[in-house]
């Protein structure tokens, strides 16, 4: 029996992201990243205390929530961390037993397994906590055909179809916990959901003048569940782990990869939407080329667009990174193309790192 059997795991079900201004949020992640309206509830379906928007794009499900009255759990969570990731969800086809396993292996029970119905069937729910305030559902939803869950009415946004831009799947989502915490966080994945290490990177693969970091990934069985987990690392000056963890009040996620099969196409569109990239700084097309081979895009289509390459032993990705999406400089997004590749385009983090500290210092927080 191999180490993970014990907590079989179908995929990624969804992330719910716990937002000031859900109604306004759900517009910009529609009109600027493409994703469509499918399901919705808040007051007017019964739910009294919190609005939430189902949106989709390709497998990717996001949910946006608000709180409606100050005192309630996510009000208070958007004033102390903003903007950011509550839940990664994951499907799976047992939530009962998964949360079992989770606890028995040392997890924090947030949520007992239970079931919420409706007429569409049936959905089976379970929750425990992980690094920071941020939790992981256990999502069993075989025996419902309804929009998303039971409470959920189905919505079609205006007549208007949504524009889509290429997003296919969730690639992976990263947190960022406290110095000296990462080797604690990678152990609970171990421990609690049988995953096993993927990568390592050091703070001497990712250091700039300024500031480093390290960098476990944790994977299951599969590798469909990719997690890296980041520490900040000694450098001269503030690093960007530990802005994030002082304006998210802790540790939390750092950015989620999103899959493309057309990188340049994508990445226009949402250029073209208003979506911001952190700029590509031009040197580094100078030896691009050299280092990654020959890949089967256009350098100059990729140039214009401002993306990055890297190459490992099994192939070769494209990637980018959005602007933080939020005025709290913490979560952001990033748009990815695998060759082959299973790696994080390592050769690329100095390059981005360099990037990222121009505009920190442009906040004067560097
Ligand atoms: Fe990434």
């Amino acid at each position: 029996m191999s180490e993970h059997d014990f907590m079989p795991i179908d995929g990624w079900d969804h992330l719910e992201i716990w937002v000031g201004n859900a109604k306004q949020a759900a517009y910009f992640y529609e009109n600027a990243y493409g994703f469509a309206r499918t399901a919705y509830a808040g007051p007017e379906t019964g739910v009294r205390d919190r609005a939430s928007y189902v949106i989709e794009q390709g497998d990717i499900r996001l949910v946006l929530t608000s709180g409606l009255r100050g005192d309630s759990d996510v009000c208070r969570w958007s004033a102390t961390k903003g903007d950011s990731v509550r839940d990664v969800a994951l499907a799976v086809p047992d939530a009962t037993h998964a949360y079992r396993q989770a606890v028995q292996r040392g997890a924090r029970g947030i949520a007992e397994p239970h079931w919420v119905e409706d007429e569409h069937g049936r959905v089976e729910l379970a929750t425990i906590g992980t690094y920071g305030d941020n939790v992981h559902s256990f999502v069993n939803r075989s025996e419902y055909t309804g929009p998303y869950l039971p409470g959920f009415v189905a919505h079609t946004p205006n007549g208007r179809p949504a524009p889509g831009v290429g997003l296919i799947s969730i690639d992976h989502v990263v947190g960022n916990v406290e110095l000296g915490r990462m080797d604690e966080w990678v152990a609970f994945y171990e421990r609690v959901l049988g995953f096993t290490q993927l990568t390592h990177f050091s703070d001497e693969d990712i250091s700039t003048e300024y500031s480093a970091l390290m960098s476990k990934v944790m994977t299951d069985g599969e590798g469909k569940i990719k997690f890296p987990i980041n520490e900040p690392a000694e450098g001269k000056r503030k690093s960007q782990i530990e802005e994030y963890l002082e304006f998210h009040g802790g540790p939390g996620v750092q950015h989620v990869a999103m899959q493309t099969e057309d990188i340049v196409k994508t990445v226009a569109a949402l250029r073209e939407h208003g979506v911001l990239f952190i700029t590509t700084p031009d040197a580094y097309y100078d030896d691009v080329e050299e280092r990654v081979g020959d890949i089967d895009q256009d350098w100059a289509a990729l140039r214009s667009m401002g993306i990055l390459a890297d190459r490992d032993e099994d192939g070769y990705l494209l990637q980018l990174f959005t602007k933080i999406v939020q005025d709290r400089p913490t979560l952001f997004f990033e748009v990815i193309e695998r060759h082959g590749s299973r790696g994080f385009g390592i050769g690329n983090f100095k390059a981005l790192f360099e990037a990222i500290e121009r505009e920190q210092a442009l906040r004067g927080n560097l």
